[in-house]
């Protein structure tokens, strides 16, 4: 069993990661919650899965649990969702002092989360992950955000649960597909941190020998992460370096109107360009967009897209990380290492199309 702590005084709190470890779900969370209501927020697919064995398993803790669940899919991550789970929550009678579990992937995590940041004025929660994607990043961190029609995350907070479980066994009903776009996020954390790990990843035989060590890999994101979020937990400075490849990955998504690439996908397409690009402005280090280029086609990731680049530069101007026209481009120094550098609006074109 992995536990880490994420030390942010007051709000500090312990993720344990561990194959199984779902199965005592109920145990983990008696270990700081002794009332009894729990309400659990899913989606369609994982509540048909996994959502009567949680409910059993709380029970069986004996706790009195309920269960608001939604359609699936980045979609419905929206105000008309949240509303309806407000009602649902409100409706089930749960209060102020019980306690909500976000239990699905990113999608879940963020929406879930603001629910409980905001309803009755905030209310504690818990995060059990259950795409990788969430698992090495989303529920880590308390970031909590729904989408508006005017672009994706633009009302959210910051929020962090009491508790992260996270149980590797869960990936095994999740898409193919969307296992690789999570191990883009797994690579980002390589690149941008730990060289080390970055060559584990990369003398792997595959994407199936990954997943064997797939709890040691998910510790260790989660343990970047944990570094970076205790540091700046509020997104004011050190914590935009996990951005690699996600400004340029953005504008892709949003180009396709987010219907041909996953968020790991597109991410990785930008890791990919960012690095090329850092290379030829001379802040990357020759060779590293070989390297780039290698992991992610060893996890079967794409790397290009016939976009160019011109058009995508639009798109990124109305970032919302872009603040008062200037935009944070991460690059890498080297593998393992970044660059932080602003570029300001109406450079965006120069700078990048040099
Ligand atoms: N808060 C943060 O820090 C942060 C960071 C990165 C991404 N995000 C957000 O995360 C979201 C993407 O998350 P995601 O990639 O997990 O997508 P997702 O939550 O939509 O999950 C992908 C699909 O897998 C299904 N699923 C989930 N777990 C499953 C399982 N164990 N078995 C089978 N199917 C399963 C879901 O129902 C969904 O259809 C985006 O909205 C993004 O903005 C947030």
């Amino acid at each position: 069993m992995e536990k880490l702590h994420i030390n942010l005084d007051e709000k500090s709190y312990d993720i344990f990661i561990e194959r199984g470890i779902f199965e005592e779900v109920g145990k983990y969370i008696s270990k700081f919650y002794k009332k009894k209501k729990i309400v659990v927020v899913t989606d369609t697919n994982v509540d048909s899965l996994y959502g009567d064995m949680l409910l059993k398993n709380l029970e069986n803790s004996g706790y009195v649990p309920s269960k608001v669940v939604f359609d699936a899919g980045e979609e419905n991550k929206n105000f008309d969702t949240l509303t309806k789970v407000y009602e649902k929550i409100i409706d089930s009678g749960i209060k102020r002092g019980d306690l909500l579990i976000a239990f699905g992937g990113g999608v879940v995590g963020d929406l879930a989360g603001f629910a409980a940041s905001t309803i009755y004025r905030g209310m504690d929660f818990i995060q059990i992950p259950t795409t990788l994607l969430a698992q090495v990043d989303s529920s880590v961190g308390g970031k909590v955000a729904v989408d508006t029609t005017r672009g994706k995350n633009l009302v959210g907070s910051f929020y962090q649960p009491k508790m992260v479980i996270i149980d590797p066994e869960l990936l095994k009903t999740l898409d193919e597909r969307e296992v690789r776009s999570g191990m883009a996020e797994v690579i980002k954390y390589g690149a941008i941190y730990d060289n080390e790990f970055f060559n584990y990843l990369l003398e792997k035989e595959d994407l199936k020998s990954s997943m064997e060590d797939i709890e040691k890999i998910i510790k260790r994101c989660c343990e970047i992460k944990a570094k970076i979020v205790e540091v700046d937990e509020l997104d004011l400075g050190l914590r935009m370096i996990l951005n690699f490849g996600h400004t340029l990955g953005h504008a892709i998504e949003k180009y396709y109107d987010y219907t041909k690439y996953t968020h790991g996908e597109a991410i990785s397409i930008g890791m990919y360009e960012i690095t090329i690009l850092g290379e030829k402005l001379g802040i990357t280090k020759t060779g590293e967009s070989k390297k780039i280029k290698e992991i992610l086609k060893k996890y079967e990731l794409p790397i290009e897209d016939k976009v160019n680049l011109g058009d995508l530069i639009e798109i990124m101007k109305s970032d919302k990380k872009n603040i008062s026209g200037i935009l944070n481009f991460i690059f890498l120094s080297e593998i393992g290492k970044v660059e932080v550098k602003k570029v300001a609006e109406e450079e965006i074109g120069n700078k990048l199309l040099k």
